[in-house]
């Protein structure tokens, strides 16, 4: 039995660099597009994607990668997050999902609700975000895009910018970061820096970042520049999204600074963060880190379900 099967994906903080790099390896060697009759390794599984939040993304390219993969879908969304926050009430759903699938992606927004689900479940459960805490998947295909795009990740300076505070999918890359031999520097307003709890996880791995308030300031030196939202649905007050929103704004201007080589990521979907002209630059790398979603997810799926070990 490989050592992905049947395991749960609730935080990128239980990846060791092996496993990150034997994702990378396997969605490397997926034929995303090469489906052929006979070659259909999931035929008979069933994911469940449960999403109590809003996904365009990684809920249909999970759904993509099962069904390439020759497998099947079941579909569970409240958007209306609110009317499950309480943990019984996800017990008691996750209870009855687990007997209609073989694995379940789970989008919450309430932080710690893979791990709850994975309490309940025999079945392995993916963490496809909880609340402001991981976002483990997107953390795969956004190493994946590094690496694929700048051929390595080690020797690279990266900066995440953005909304660190509440930002998932920063929290995810910036610990599985620590697998690797990068400059990291964190970019956000004081009050949108990256949680203490994170900055003391990153220490204790040894680590060491810097941090800036604006990306003008940097931006001659980064290879990889990782734009967020601003996550409004997360903020306890409207007044103090109000101080921070469009706080930076990553555009023609500021990229004329840039290496030749640097490429811009951000997880989607942006709001201002990323003028849309920028997207005709050979730095704009936001559309195909969407499109390795699938790629990743096929790996990854192809690993918990045993057929690639
Ligand atoms: C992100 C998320 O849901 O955390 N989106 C995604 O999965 N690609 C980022 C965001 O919502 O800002």
């Amino acid at each position: 039995m490989g050592a992905f099967q049947d395991r749960d994906v609730l935080t990128i903080a239980d990846f060791s660099r092996g496993d990150i790099e034997k994702v990378l390896k396997v969605a490397d060697e997926v034929e995303v597009g090469g489906k052929r009759r006979g070659e259909l390794p999931l035929e008979g599984r069933i994911l469940a994607t449960v999403f109590f939040e809003p996904s365009t993304r990684t809920r249909l390219s999970f759904e993509s990668a099962m069904k390439r993969l020759g497998g099947d879908v079941v579909s569970f969304g409240g958007l209306e997050g609110t009317s499950v926050a309480k943990g019984e009430t996800l017990s008691d759903t996750i209870r009855m999902v687990e007997a209609y699938a073989d694995a379940i992606v789970l989008r919450h927004p309430q932080e710690g609700a893979a791990r709850l689900a994975a309490e309940f479940s025999s079945k392995p459960v993916i963490n496809g975000g909880d609340g402001a805490g991981q976002h483990p998947t997107q953390t795969l295909l956004d190493l994946y895009t590094i690496w694929d795009e700048l051929g390595a990740i080690d020797g690279k300076t990266i900066a995440l910018v953005g909304d660190l505070k509440y930002g998932r999918t920063v929290h995810s890359l910036a610990l599985a970061l620590c697998h690797f031999d990068v400059d990291l520097y964190f970019i956000a307003p004081p009050t949108l820096q990256l949680p203490r709890e994170i900055q003391e996880q990153i220490k204790a791995r040894g680590r060491d970042y810097k941090t800036a308030e604006r990306p003008e300031d940097l931006i001659k030196d980064v290879d990889v520049l990782y734009a967020t939202r601003i996550q409004k649905e997360r903020f306890p007050d409207a007044a103090e999204y109000a101080k921070v929103e469009g706080s930076y704004r990553v555009d023609l201007e500021m990229l004329r600074e840039a290496k030749k080589g640097l490429i811009v990521m951000h997880p989607l979907p942006r709001l201002g963060e990323i003028a849309p002209e920028v997207d005709r630059t050979p730095h704009a790398k936001y559309f195909t880190q969407a499109h390795n979603g699938v790629r990743v997810r096929m790996a990854l799926l192809s690993l918990i379900f045993g057929v690639v070990s």
